[in-house]
C-alpha cells in the first residue's frame, strides 16, 4: 500500500522558511514602519508647529531613520542568504508576481524614509533633536 505525500499541520516545521534573523528583520520593520505610519498621519492631522506635534514628529522621524538603517543590514543579510524555494511549485507569472510584489515593498523600504529625510532637510528642518544617539554621532544633515 502506498501511502500520499500530504503536506500537513504536524509537518509544518519541513516547509521551507525564512529563517529566523530574516524574520526578526521582517516583523521588527513592519512594527517600525507602521507605526510610523500612524504616527505620520496623526501629525499631518494636527496643526503645524505645535510642541505635542514637533514632539511627535521627532518620534516619527527617528522611527523611519532606524527602518532605513535596517534595511541594509537586512537587504545585506538577504543577499548573503538568500530566499526559501515555495512549498508547491508556482504557476510562472505568479512567481514573477510575487518576486514582483516583494521588490517593490523594499523599494518602498528605501524610499519612504529616504523622501522623508531629504524633504525635512529640504524645508530646513533638522534631525538632530530625534535621532542623535549619545556618544554615537548624528545623522549627517541633508540639504538640498
Ligand atoms: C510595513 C509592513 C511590511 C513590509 C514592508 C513587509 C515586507 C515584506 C517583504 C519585503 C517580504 C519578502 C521577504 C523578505 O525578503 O524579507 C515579506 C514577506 C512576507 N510578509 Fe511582509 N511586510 C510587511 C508586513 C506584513 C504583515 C502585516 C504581514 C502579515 C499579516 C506580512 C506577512 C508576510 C508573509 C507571510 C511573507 C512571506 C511571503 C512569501 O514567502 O511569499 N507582512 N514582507
Ligand atoms: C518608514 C519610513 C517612513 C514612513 C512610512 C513615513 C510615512 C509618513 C506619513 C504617512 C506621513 C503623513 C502624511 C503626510 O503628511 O504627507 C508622514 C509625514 C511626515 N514625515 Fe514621514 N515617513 C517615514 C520616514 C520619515 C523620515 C525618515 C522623515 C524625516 C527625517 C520623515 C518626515 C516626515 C515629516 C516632516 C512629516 C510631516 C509632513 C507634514 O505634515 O508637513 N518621515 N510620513
Amino acid at each position: 500500500m502506498t501511502t500520499d505525500v500530504n503536506i500537513t499541520d504536524h509537518e509544518d516545521n519541513q516547509l521551507p522558511r525564512f529563517d529566523r534573523v530574516q524574520r526578526s528583520f521582517h516583523w521588527v520593520m513592519a512594527a517600525i514602519i507602521l507605526l510610523a505610519i500612524v504616527i505620520g498621519f496623526y501629525c499631518w492631522l494636527q496643526t503645524p508647529g505645535t510642541p505635542s506635534r514637533r514632539a511627535l514628529l521627532e518620534v516619527h522621524k527617528s522611527l523611519g531613520m532606524s527602518a532605513l538603517v535596517l534595511l541594509a543590514f537586512r537587504v545585506a543579510y538577504r543577499l548573503a542568504v538568500g530566499a526559501p524555494g515555495y512549498a508547491r511549485p508556482l504557476g510562472r507569472l505568479t512567481h514573477i508576481a510575487a518576486e514582483a510584489a516583494h521588490l517593490v515593498l523594499y523599494v518602498l523600504m528605501l524610499f519612504m524614509p529616504l523622501t522623508g529625510y531629504m524633504f525635512s532637510g529640504a524645508g530646513g528642518y533638522s534631525l538632530r533633536g530625534s535621532v542623535c544617539f549619545n556618544g554615537l554621532g548624528c545623522y549627517p544633515e541633508m540639504t538640498l
